[in-house]
């Protein structure tokens, strides 16, 4: 089996626990200096590149946004050798452009999460750093992206503020109109503290989005009860386009 560095690490959201597409797959039960990751990294083989791929949420969707062990993932995928990763984040659409199956590659977020732990620089002793963050996705690998979603005639969304929220739970209709209001496009539980670690450990980060439903109050039905079952459904109707996307990516 080849040795080579992963190109890629993709990290997969709710409704994503695998890449169909991986082959020769070589799976890594990580430790690292935080803890375990949420599960196995598993490094195999798509469209002719190495890749790596993690279920962020554990493949049997066990661990809650705010429980997900985050520094322990990133560091789990840098040392199986990625510098590079494609976040797969399932959101809810807030603005129009943003409807269920939907795929964008927002450019800006909001965190309204709290009591996550949010940088590497908690122990005691080490370094503060204050990590640049006016544009939180790298913005050469969101063109990539972008580009891939083209070639591969997949529709895609350029840019887009991406609002962090604690979850488990969906938000009330209130707060994704406060949302609206700050400028939020999409919502999603996931996308912070991920984006702010992988830019503190020096690792090229976007979000290609998945939009499952309209967040509460967002659509066509402003008393629309969003359902887990709908959610995963649009999911599961995204995810050829994603496929498209990821290889057309990979051999770019
Ligand atoms: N809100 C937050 N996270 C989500 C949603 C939502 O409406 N849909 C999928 N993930």
């Amino acid at each position: 089996m080849s040795r080579r560095d992963p190109v890629l690490a993709v990290i997969g959201g709710t409704g994503v626990y695998a890449l169909a597409e991986l082959a020769d797959v070589e799976s890594i039960d990580a430790t690292t200096p935080y803890g375990a990751p949420s599960g196995p990294v598993r490094v195999g083989t798509l469209a002719g590149e190495r890749v790596a791929f993690l279920a962020r949420h554990g493949e049997g969707h066990g661990v809650p946004p705010h429980r997900i062990n985050y520094r322990a993932n990133l560091v789990a995928l840098r040392q199986a050798g990625a510098r590079r990763v494609l976040a797969l984040n399932t959101v809810g659409g807030i603005t129009p452009a943003w409807g269920p199956g939907v795929l964008g590659c927002p450019d800006q977020l909001i965190d309204y999460t709290w009591g996550r732990v949010s940088t590497l620089c908690e122990e005691p002793g080490s370094e503060v750093l204050h990590v640049d963050f006016g544009e939180p996705y790298t913005a050469t690998l969101r063109r990539e992206v972008l580009a891939a979603a083209a070639t591969a005639g997949v529709p895609m969304v350029d840019g887009g503020c991406y609002g962090a929220t604690q979850g488990p739970r969906l938000e009330t209709r209130a707060e994704i109109a406060r949302m609206r209001r700050d400028g939020c496009d999409l919502v999603g539980m996931t996308g912070m503290p991920e984006a702010g670690l992988a830019r503190e450990l020096g690792i090229d980060y976007a979000c290609l989005a998945i939009v499952a439903n309209w967040a509460a109050g967002a659509g066509p039905d402003p008393d629309e009860v969003i359902t887990l079952d709908d959610v995963l459904a649009n999911v599961r109707l995204a995810t050829a386009g994603v496929s498209r996307v990821l290889s057309a990516l990979l051999a770019g």
